[in-house]
C-alpha cells in the first residue's frame, strides 16, 4: 500500500470477502497490491453458510449439454445461453484450482474397487444428474477456510475487517470530463468511526446479495444489497431484480433466526409433506420434491394458505440414521439443538428469501459500464441465472467469473487502460452530522421495510400490493434521506439506506415485468408472455430518486 496524502492507494480494491472477492484477490495479487475491504469478520459472508455445494460436470455419466439444459430450463427462457455455456464448460478447471488451493470435497468409495475413492456427487432440485461437489453439508465453510488460508500466506494482500464501503468514487461524480471511471471508494472503519478515501484503478464489487430486504431469509446479516445500491448510485444499470429466489426449506422454529435445510436433503430422498403427513409435491411437478425452487416454494406457499398451517414438514426419517447423520452433520446437530431429531421426526420448514438472481449489469467478465469497476458473484447479473437460478450454480459462477475478470483486466492493462489516478481525491464530507438520538427510528424503519417486502413483494405478487409497496418505500426513502444527511453515519444507517434502494429496485422491476416467469409470479398476469421472452428488466441509473 502507498499513501497519497493519507489516502491509502492499491492496485486493486476488493469489496467483500466471500468466494468471489477472495478468489479474485488471490489472482489479482499476482499483478499488484490488493486490499480486501470487508464489513465484518473476514469469513462472514453468504459463502460461509453454503451447504449443498458447487454444481459442475465431473462424472462420465454427465455432460456439459445436460448441465446447460438444466440451467436454461430452470431459468425459464431468460438465461443468456452463451454465458451459460461458457460458465459451465469452464467450471471444472476452476474447481480443480480450488482443490489445488486445499479445498477438501467429500469423497466416496468406488463400489468393488478395493478402496479407491472418487468425488461424492450430490443431487439438488432441477438437476437431471448427480453433479454437486460438496463438503458434507458445510461446503461454504470449507471454501472460506481454504481461500482465507491462501490469502493469509500472500504478502500482496491486506485484509481490512470491520471496514464498511459507503460509496464508490467516480470521475463523473467529481465533475471530470471523459469516460466515467472508478477511482476508489469511501470506507467507514466501524471501530474508529473514521471515513477514509481508498484509491485504486480497479475496484471489484463482491458484496453478495440482499436477503435481508425480506423479513424471513436464509441469509446472514451482511446481505443488505450494499453493492447493488452503491453501483446504482454510481451510475450502473441494475437488471432483473424482480427475480428473488425463495428457498423452499428454511427451518421453522421460534428460536432459529436463519437456518437452511439444504436441498441436498431432498436430493437424498427427503419428502415434503403437509401437517397431515400427505406428500403434496406430486400434484405440482413431475420431479415432485426435487422440482426447481420456484415451483417448490410456490407449492409450499399454496399448501400453507390452503390448510392455514404456518409451515410444512420435510421428512427424511425413512433413511438409515447413520447415513443421515454422516451426510448432513451440520443439519443434524443444529436441529438437535432445537430438540428435533431428524432421523426420527420430520423437520418443520418454510420458504425464505435466499438469492438475488438479478443485480449489477455486467459482462461475463464482470465488467460494468464504468471503467475500472467490476462486479462478480451474487451482486452481479451476468445472464447465467435468467428468471430462476439452478441450485448450486452461484458458487460456480463466482469462481468462473472472478477468473475471467482478472484475465480481462490483464488485457485492458496491456492495452494501456486502468492506470492510477494521481491527483488527490476529495475527502468524505460529513455535512452537519450529529449524534443519532433517534436510533429507534432506524431500527423501526429496518423492520418496516423487511415486513413490507415480505407481505407485498413476496413469493406471490399482485399489482395492488406492488403499488402499495411502491408508495410505502417512497415515504421511507424520504425519511431515510433526511437521517442520512443529518446523523453520524453508522453501519446500521448505511445498510438501511441501501436496503431501501434495493427494495425500490425490486418493486420497480416487479411492476415493469407484466407477466409471470420463473421466480416472478404476479396473479394479475399469471402466464408468461412472448413479448417478455428474452427481455431483461433494466433500471437505468437516476430513474429512482435518492
Ligand atoms: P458473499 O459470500 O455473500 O460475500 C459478500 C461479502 O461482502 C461479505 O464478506 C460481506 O461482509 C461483504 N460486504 C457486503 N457489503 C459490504 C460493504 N458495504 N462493505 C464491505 N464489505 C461488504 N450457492 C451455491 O452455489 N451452492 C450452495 O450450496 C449454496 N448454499 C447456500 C446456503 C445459504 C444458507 C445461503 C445464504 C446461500 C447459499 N448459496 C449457495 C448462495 C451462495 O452462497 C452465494 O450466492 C455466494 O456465496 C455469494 O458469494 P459472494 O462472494 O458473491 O458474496
Ligand atoms: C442448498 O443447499 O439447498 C442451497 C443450494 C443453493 O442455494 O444453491
Amino acid at each position: 500500500m502507498t499513501h497519497s496524502n493519507q489516502q491509502p492507494s492499491y492496485d486493486f480494491i476488493v469489496l467483500g470477502s466471500g468466494i468471489a472477492g477472495l478468489t479474485f484477490a488471490l489472482k489479482a495479487a499476482q499483478q499488484g497490491r490488493v486490499a480486501i475491504i470487508t464489513k465484518k469478520h473476514k469469513a462472514e459472508s453468504n459463502t460461509n453458510y453454503a451447504q449443498g455445494g458447487i454444481a459442475a460436470v465431473t462424472s462420465q455419466e454427465d455432460s456439459f449439454e445436460m448441465h446447460i439444459k438444466d440451467t436454461c430450463d430452470a431459468g425459464a427462457g431468460l438465461c443468456n445461453e452463451d454465458v451459460v455455456r461458457t460458465i459451465i464448460s469452464e467450471g471444472p478447471d476452476r474447481i480443480h484450482e480450488l482443490m489445488e488451493l486445499g479445498m477438501r470435497f467429500s469423497e466416496r468409495e468406488i463400489p468393488n474397487s478395493g478402496g479407491e475413492k472418487e468425488l461424492d456427487l450430490g443431487k439438488e432440485g432441477g438437476h437431471s444428474k448427480r453433479r454437486i461437489l460438496h463438503c458434507k453439508d458445510v461446503t461454504g465453510r470449507e471454501i472460506e477456510r481454504a481461500l482465507l488460508h491462501a490469502i493469509a500466506m500472500n504478502p500482496n494482500i491486506e485484509v481490512l475487517e470491520n471496514h464498511f464501503a459507503i460509496d464508490l468514487i467516480t470521475s463523473n461524480k467529481l465533475g471530470l470530463s471523459g469516460n466515467n471511471k472508478c477511482l476508489g471508494a469511501y470506507v467507514l472503519d466501524s471501530k474508529t468511526h473514521r471515513i477514509q478515501t481508498f484509491r485504486a484503478p480497479v475496484v471489484l464489487l463482491a458484496t453478495g446479495g440482499c436477503g435481508k430486504v425480506y423479513l424471513y431469509t436464509t441469509n446472514p446479516d451482511i446481505a443488505t444489497g450494499d453493492g447493488v445500491a452503491m453501483a446504482y448510485r454510481a451510475g450502473v444499470p441494475i437488471a432483473n431484480m424482480e427475480f428473488v429466489q425463495f428457498h423452499p426449506t428454511c427451518l421453522y422454529h421460534p428460536k432459529a433466526k436463519t437456518f437452511l435445510i439444504s436441498e441436498a436433503l431432498r436430493g437424498e430422498g427427503g419428502i415434503l409433506k403437509n401437517l397431515d403427513g400427505a406428500s403434496f409435491m406430486e400434484k405440482a411437478h413431475d420431479l415432485a420434491s426435487l422440482a426447481p425452487r420456484d415451483v417448490v416454494a410456490r407449492a409450499i406457499d399454496s399448501e400453507m394458505k390452503r390448510t392455514g398451517a404456518d409451515h410444512v414438514n420435510l421428512d427424511i426419517t425413512h433413511k438409515a440414521a447413520p447415513f443421515t447423520m454422516n451426510r448432513f452433520p451440520n443439519i443434524y446437530q443444529t436441529c438437535m439443538q432445537y430438540g428435533i431429531d431428524i432421523t426420527k421426526e420430520a423437520i418443520p420448514v418454510v420458504p425464505a428469501a435466499h438469492y438475488q438472481c438479478g443485480g449489477v449489469m455486467t459482462t461475463i467478465d464482470g465488467e460494468t459500464n464504468i471503467e475500472g469497476l467490476f462486479a462478480v458473484g451474487e451482486v452481479s447479473c451476468t445472464g447465467l441465472h435468467g428468471a430462476n437460478r439452478l441450485a448450486s450454480n452461484s458458487l460456480l459462477e463466482a469462481l468462473v467469473c472472478s477468473h475471467r475478470a482478472i484475465e480481462r483486466i490483464s488485457n485492458l492493462k496491456k492495452e494501456g487502460a486502468l492506470n492510477h489516478y494521481d491527483a488527490k481525491l476529495p475527502h468524505w464530507e460529513s455535512g452537519g452530522a450529529q449524534d443519532p438520538d433517534e436510533l429507534v427510528v432506524i431500527s423501526h424503519n429496518w423492520d418496516e421495510i423487511r415486513r413490507m417486502m415480505w407481505d407485498y413483494v413476496g413469493i406471490v405478487r399482485t399489482n395492488k400490493r406492488l403499488l402499495r409497496a411502491r408508495k410505502r418505500i417512497a415515504n421511507l426513502k424520504e425519511e431515510i434521506h433526511e437521517f442520512y444527511w443529518n446523523f453520524v453515519l453508522t453501519p446500521d444507517l448505511l445498510e438501511l439506506r441501501n436496503l431501501a434502494i434495493v427494495s425500490s429496485l425490486i418493486i420497480e422491476s416487479a411492476l415493469k415485468r407484466q407477466e409471470s416467469r420463473g421466480l416472478h409470479y404476479n396473479l394479475n398476469y399469471p402466464q408468461s408472455s412472448q413479448s417478455w421472452q428474452q427481455k431483461d428488466t433494466i433500471i437505468e441509473p437516476g430513474s429512482l430518486e435518492h
